[in-house]
């Protein structure tokens, strides 16, 4: 199988392993950095140009975009779909998944469970966005932050407004969501491919952080999934589209409440405190998928 693997970072832990056991399984690799591949957009030549010379047609890609690189990053990927590459990750799943807003409407709507979650501008009235979400301490988050940085807790109402009113004035695009005290600075990453987790981590913040993003210097640990949190897992990335994906939940009194869906999830943690080859499960997965067809997007979001 002649397979790219799009990420600006070939020294990063994910993208090296990933690299490393397809090329154990026999495969051609080639790591992409896709911030530096362009394209001519015209009728019928879907090519895409990388360091002077247009590559050929891969079977498969696994993209690895990052949040920042989002619009370009899925842009290339698109171009190499409308070659008939087989892609992990669908331009469009990437996309629906980095804007909160739009993944909690989708997740909604799949039946799975989500913190009480409002969207608002700023003719709404405060006072009815906090009552919506729960009351005080509320979770402000913005609708494209990562790795923690976006997402404020308002520990009283007024705070909440002051927030929220700050990030009106800056245009900001923002969710006011009910906090999950049972499990704050908590949170659960299961590593789902193909309709499977294959590791599950536990992430704890150390600081007394109510965050616990590993980049917010979160801790993981091994942690064992009850059957309801697996099956939120497998539902959620089904619900997004994403065959490989990596599902946070917190556990709170009414089971597990998804907080993202995350299409380019590093295995570095799970791999490195569950011992299993996640990278491997990937590779598998990816030889068994790149010869069909390409299935028809039907989530309609
Ligand atoms: N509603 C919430 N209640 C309690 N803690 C939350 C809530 N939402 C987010 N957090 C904490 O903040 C972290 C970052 O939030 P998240 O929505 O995943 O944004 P990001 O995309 O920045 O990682 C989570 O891992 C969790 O620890
Ligand atoms: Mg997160």
């Amino acid at each position: 199988m002649k397979l790219a693997i799009l990420s600006n970072g070939p020294g990063n832990y994910t993208t090296k392993r990933l690299k490393e056991e397809a090329l154990k399984r026999g495969h051609d690799v080639t790591v992409i950095k896709y911030k530096d591949a362009y394209t001519a957009v015209e009728a019928n030549n879907n090519q895409v140009r990388y360091m002077g010379e247009t590559l050929d047609k891969y079977d498969a890609i696994i993209p690895r975009i990052a949040q920042s690189y989002t619009k370009y990053g899925t842009a290339i990927v698109r171009q190499f779909e409308s070659q008939g590459s087989y892609s992990t990750a669908s331009s469009l799943a990437i996309n629906r998944s980095r804007d909160k807003l739009r993944a909690y409407q989708i997740l909604a709507k799949a039946g799975v469970g989500i913190p009480k979650t409002v969207f608002a501008r700023e003719s709404a009235s405060f006072d009815d966005i906090v009552e919506l979400a729960g009351g005080a301490p509320l979770i402000i988050k913005v609708a494209k932050g990562t790795h923690g940085n976006g997402v404020v807790l308002a520990e009283t109402a007024k705070a909440a407004k002051a927030v929220m009113q700050a990030f009106y004035v800056e245009g900001v695009n923002f969710l006011v969501q009910e906090f999950v005290k049972e499990s704050a600075g908590t949170d659960i990453r299961a590593l789902v491919v193909g309709g499977r987790v294959v590791a599950s981590v536990k992430r704890q913040s150390l600081d007394g952080d109510f965050r616990s993003n590993t980049h917010q210097g979160g801790e993981g640990q091994k942690v064992k999934l009850t059957d309801e949190e697996r099956k939120t897992a497998i539902k959620a990335a089904k619900a997004m589209g994403l065959p490989i994906c990596g599902v946070d939940m917190m556990r709170s009194e009414r089971g597990p409440l998804v907080l993202e869906v995350n299409s380019s999830a590093s295995i570095k943690t799970p791999e490195l405190i569950t011992g299993r080859n996640v990278a491997e499960k990937i590779i598998e997965y990816v030889e068994m998928n790149a010869k069909r067809k390409p299935r028809k997007d039907k989530i309609g979001a």
